[in-house]
């Protein structure tokens, strides 16, 4: 039976075990969405995890949502990120930027150009954000044309040969959380009319084409991509054929022969879950909402083969030693969810190792 100690491979990257760092989004950005050297030092803390995924990193302007995230698009940010991805190789992990577009989780105070939030559709989502004069409520997106949402799937193309050009080993896609992608999944965002809106075929195209183009650009063997079926994040509703969107999107993936396939589950659907993992060809990483962080609870998926790998987020924030810290069975540092996101080393770079 697998374990998390076990070694494996994605593609050609090989694994000394079964953990990696989930994305987690941490607005410590320079300006222009640059990353700084407090980002290397970061990434570079946690490298004993092997992959490392990284903070959602907007391909584009309009891509951007919360106030000091990173961009991949721009000759400055790949400049920025190359020494993160230095940092990393240098202590022999691999890194994986995603590529998050927010659609209309935005607000023009948070974004570069000051512009109305882009979605499918001109929707409303019930949600607030954070901005230079605290939480505001999310205003009404505009709806995208179908020529932009060409330049959409160019714009991932780019920020994707972009990445790699910063020297990360491959990119994931983000298609979870109430994002863009998402919100062209989900009906209750998605009331287009068009070939992107309607039936399951229509509703999951843009993600298949996004996924595809970037894998035409980069190499499929550098493409992950997240999905969060049976999440309500950004006030999102799948409606109840979810199960029959996931298992046609994820068919659909299936094809492109992706380096692998992120679920962030949220569902109680058990029989869903292993008709994912059955129509999924290669590695499948697999983090369940509110999971516990105990070695019991990470192995029973590795031991059952619905997973292959099982991300951690908020317990590798805290813990840049979290791999360590659960082989020998030590205490792990508490997250603070106050420096989560913004400010400067506190919270980000100072947490304690075992060995200081
Ligand atoms: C501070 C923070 C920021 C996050 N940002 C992102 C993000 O940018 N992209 C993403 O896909 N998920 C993001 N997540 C979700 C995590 O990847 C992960 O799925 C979630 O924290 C649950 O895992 P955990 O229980 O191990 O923390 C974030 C989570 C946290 C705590």
């Amino acid at each position: 039976m697998t374990n998390l100690w076990d070694a494996t491979t994605i593609k050609d990257i090989q694994l000394k075990h079964r953990l990696a760092l989930a994305p987690m989004t941490r607005s410590r950005a320079l300006p222009d969405g640059v990353p700084g050297p407090l980002a290397a030092e970061y990434y570079a803390q946690r490298a004993e995890l092997g992959l490392l995924i990284t903070e959602g990193t907007q391909p584009s302007a309009d891509g951007q949502g919360y106030l000091n995230t990173p961009g991949i698009y721009t000759p400055e940010q790949i400049a920025g990120w190359r020494t993160v991805t230095d940092a990393v190789h240098a202590r022999d992990a691999h890194l994986f930027i995603q590529l998050m577009h927010v659609g209309r989780i935005s607000h023009p105070g948070n974004t570069p150009h000051h512009r109305q939030g882009v979605a499918p559709s001109a929707i409303t989502p019930r949600a607030s954000i954070y901005t230079v004069d605290g939480m505001q409520p999310v205003p009404t997106p505009r709806a995208l044309s179908i020529d932009e949402i060409a330049t959409t799937v160019a714009d991932f193309r780019h920020a994707a040969a972009s990445a790699i050009a910063a020297g990360a080993d491959g990119v994931e896609i983000h298609a979870a959380n109430g994002y863009l992608l998402q919100q062209f999944l989900a009906p209750n965002a998605n009331q287009r009319t068009d070939r992107y809106g309607g039936s399951i075929e229509n509703r999951t195209r843009l993600v298949v084409e996004v996924a595809a183009a970037v894998a035409d650009e980069i190499g499929s063997d550098k493409v992950g991509i997240r999905l969060s079926p049976g999440g309500r994040l950004g006030d999102i509703d799948e409606g109840p054929e979810y199960g029959a969107l996931y298992r046609s999107l994820v068919a659909e993936l299936a094809k492109l022969d992706l380096a692998y396939l992120h679920l962030f589950y949220f569902s109680d659907d058990e029989n869903l879950l292993a008709d994912l993992r059955h129509a999924w060809p290669s590695t499948l990483l697999l983090l369940r909402a509110g999971r516990s962080v105990t070695i019991e609870s990470l192995d029973a998926d590795l031991a059952s083969g619905l997973a292959d790998v099982v991300p951690l987020g908020s317990s590798a924030l805290a813990n840049p030693d979290i791999v360590t810290r659960l082989r020998v069975g030590a205490e792990l540092n508490t997250p603070v969810p106050a420096t989560f996101y913004g400010g400067g080393a506190d919270g980000y770079t100072d947490y304690p190792s075992l060995a200081a």
